[in-house]
């Protein structure tokens, strides 16, 4: 898991959620995503960003399980994957 506060913004970017292969589907990517998220909301964040590869479908299905809305479609945005395009979710977080 990796988080990013910009300050100013009051947003906080969430890099990346990962859990070990073998304990996959047990609740802990659900655990994890909530606790950086209170983490970024005592941090005084306002909304919480993150990218996703289009394919991704674990990845998607729990962030829009968790409340997180499809902003835009980033083109080209990974240099690493084919297709390299990744979608940008974003989440208020409540004061
Ligand atoms: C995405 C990931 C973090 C999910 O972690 P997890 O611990 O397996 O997820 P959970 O058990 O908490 O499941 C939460 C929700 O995610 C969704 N989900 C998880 N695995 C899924 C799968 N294989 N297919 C479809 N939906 C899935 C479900 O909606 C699930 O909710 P439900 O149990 O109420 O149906 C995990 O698959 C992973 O580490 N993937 C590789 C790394 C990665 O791609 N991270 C995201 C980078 S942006």
């Amino acid at each position: 898991m990796g988080a990013f506060v910009h300050g100013g913004w009051k947003v906080g970017t969430i890099y990346t959620v990962n859990v070990h292969p073998e304990a996959r589907g047990r609740g802990l990517g659900k655990r994890l995503l909530a606790t950086i998220e209170r983490r970024l909301a005592r941090e005084g964040c306002l909304r919480v960003v993150l990218q996703v590869h289009v394919d991704n479908r674990a990845a998607i299905a729990l962030y829009e399980g968790a409340g997180y809305e499809r902003l835009r479609l980033l083109r080209n945005y990974y240099q690493v994957y084919d297709p390299p395009h990744a979608y940008l979710y974003g989440k208020p977080i409540p004061e």
